[in-house]
């Protein structure tokens, strides 16, 4: 196979529900201070709650450190309860929106073709879809992990045209089995998955476009100390971040640890 690693790697937090607005203003602030060198050398992405967004854009001010949410509707006005359009992340200063996260798939019914329909209307508002996809420990231990992996990415991504000059479309391989328990999956997997999504990836582009424009990342239950295992030239390009992401000191040090790798 012939995967060119990116060069500068991404790393997004997904604060989930953890975080209100003062918790979240208080991070950023500290992340700008302790990043303020090393912003050019990495994506820096932040994910908080929707009512944190504005002030989030507004604690990240000039900084390079984007801001992100953690879903969308795929409609941008009308009867929704409690949704939220991609025309309002926009008005929050919002660049990049995760899409199927597996909490989302499993506690609130999200289908494969619902997220298809939110990563179109995202990539039609501009946002950069997050892509989140990633198999259940049952569906591993009965060797489906590759086929199910494999139709979220084509039910998702089947749609969409290629990603317009100097956009990216992010993939995050997040096994479920993985997510918040401490246990990352062993990284000899993670990289037979990594391989597996870049082929999954050319029956829908082309190599040039799979290749520099799409990025492909591992979350789950990384921290400072593996995350080398999973990001850096020739592994995943970045990484999914949940619970090492909400402790400044821990999340720094990651970052550190990832930009390490790229600049041996
Ligand atoms: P985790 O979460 O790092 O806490 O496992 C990752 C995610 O859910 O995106």
């Amino acid at each position: 196979m012939n995967r060119r690693a990116h060069t500068t790697p991404t790393i997004i937090a997904n604060w989930k529900m953890y975080l209100r607005t003062e918790g979240v203003v208080t991070r950023i602030s500290a992340l700008r201070k302790f990043l303020s060198t090393v912003e050019r050398k990495a994506h820096i992405i932040l994910c908080p709650s929707f009512p944190a967004l504005a002030e989030a854009h507004r604690t990240i001010g000039k900084s390079l450190i984007r801001l992100g949410a953690q879903d969308l509707f795929w409609d941008d006005a009308g009867p929704y309860t409690g949704e939220v359009s991609a025309l309002q992340l926009r008005d929050c200063g919002v660049h990049d929106v995760i899409i199927g996260h597996s909490e989302r798939r499993q506690l609130l019914g999200e289908t494969d073709t619902m997220v298809a329909k939110k990563v179109i209307c995202a990539t039609a508002h501009g946002l950069s879809p997050i892509l989140c996809v990633g198999e259940t420990a049952e569906q591993r231990r009965l060797g489906k992990h590759n086929q199910v992996v494999a139709d979220q990415l084509i039910t998702a991504l089947r749609g969409l045209p290629p990603p317009g000059k100097g956009k990216f479309i992010t993939v995050a391989y997040e096994p479920i089995w993985a997510i918040g328990t401490g246990k990352p999956a062993d990284p000899v997997i993670a990289m037979h998955m990594l391989d597996h999504i870049f082929q999954v990836l050319l029956e829908v582009y082309d190599h040039p476009v799979v290749e520099r424009q799409m990025r492909i990342l591992y979350g789950g239950s990384t921290d400072r100390h593996n995350v080398t295992e999973y990001v850096g030239p020739g592994l995943f390009s970045g990484a999914l971040v949940g619970g090492a992401s909400l402790e400044v000191p821990g999340f720094v040090a990651m970052i550190k640890n990832v930009i390490q790798q790229y600049h041996r």
